[in-house]
């Protein structure tokens, strides 16, 4: 499973795009209103940054003007990936702008039945909201399972995003249901890096290392005597 990050935030893309993880990212127009800046110039930044698809989503509700918005926010980037919201009008949408090569995601899609409509009008991915689905005591997972049992069954292609992820344990759930993305915020990649195991036994193994001094300066001195440290 490929994993976005699901941001408005540049500051937050540099410093995690730096981690080699993300595959791409997903905005929204919740996203983008936290943040200051013009927010086309976000987006080129962050498709800069993780150098693979960018959702960008439109927000118009006739069909027409979805269509113009999903061509403009194309041209922002060679990366980006218009992001349409589900609906009838969402639909003739994205069936308009795949037919013209233009990537689609189709977002709020919450049942399995909405997922085969998005991958029959030509959605590229499907984002099915887990967190929003959890808020209203359905279960996630199920969904999830649903859709990808859905798309395998009939030979559907669309790539289906776990999307509202509100921690570590639903990207687990992506993954092990056959989810091919899941977009995950910033804060729930850090959480992803935490186990008290870890920290336990990187303190153990530099407590071990520093009570032979001797040891420490063998290995600054490897290092400074390796062709490879001079390449900065
Ligand atoms: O990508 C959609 C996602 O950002 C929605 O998340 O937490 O607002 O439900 P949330």
């Amino acid at each position: 499973m490929r994993l976005f990050i699901d941001t408005g935030s540049v500051a937050e893309v540099e410093e995690i795009s730096r981690w080699g993880v993300l595959a791409g990212a997903t905005t929204n127009p919740s996203l983008l209103a936290k943040e200051h800046g013009d927010p086309g110039e976000i987006v080129r930044r962050i498709c800069d940054l993780v150098g693979g698809p960018v959702s960008a989503e439109v927000v118009s509700t006739e069909p027409a003007a979805m269509v113009a918005e999903g061509r403009a926010l194309r041209e922002l980037h060679e990366h980006v990936t218009v992001k349409v919201p589900f609906d009838e009008a969402g639909l003739e949408a994205t069936h308009t702008l795949t037919g013209e090569g233009i990537a689609v995601n189709m977002t709020l899609v919450f049942s399995a039945n909405q997922a085969m409509l998005a991958a029959g009008a030509g959605a590229t991915y499907v984002s099915c909201f887990m967190g929003r689905l959890d808020d209203i005591s359905v279960d996630s997972g199920a969904v999830v399972a649903e859709i990808v049992e859905c798309f395998r069954a009939t030979g559907v292609t669309s790539e289906i995003i776990a999307a509202s992820i509100r921690h570590p344990e639903h990207v687990i759930t992506a993954a092990s249901l056959g989810c091919e993305i899941a977009t995950v915020p910033g804060k729930v990649l850090k959480q992803m890096l935490e186990h008290p195991l870890t920290a336990a036994g990187a303190e153990r193994f530099r407590a071990d290392w520093e009570s032979r001094p001797e040891f420490g300066e063998w290995l600054r001195g490897l290092v400074e005597h390796s062709p490879a440290s001079s390449k900065g």
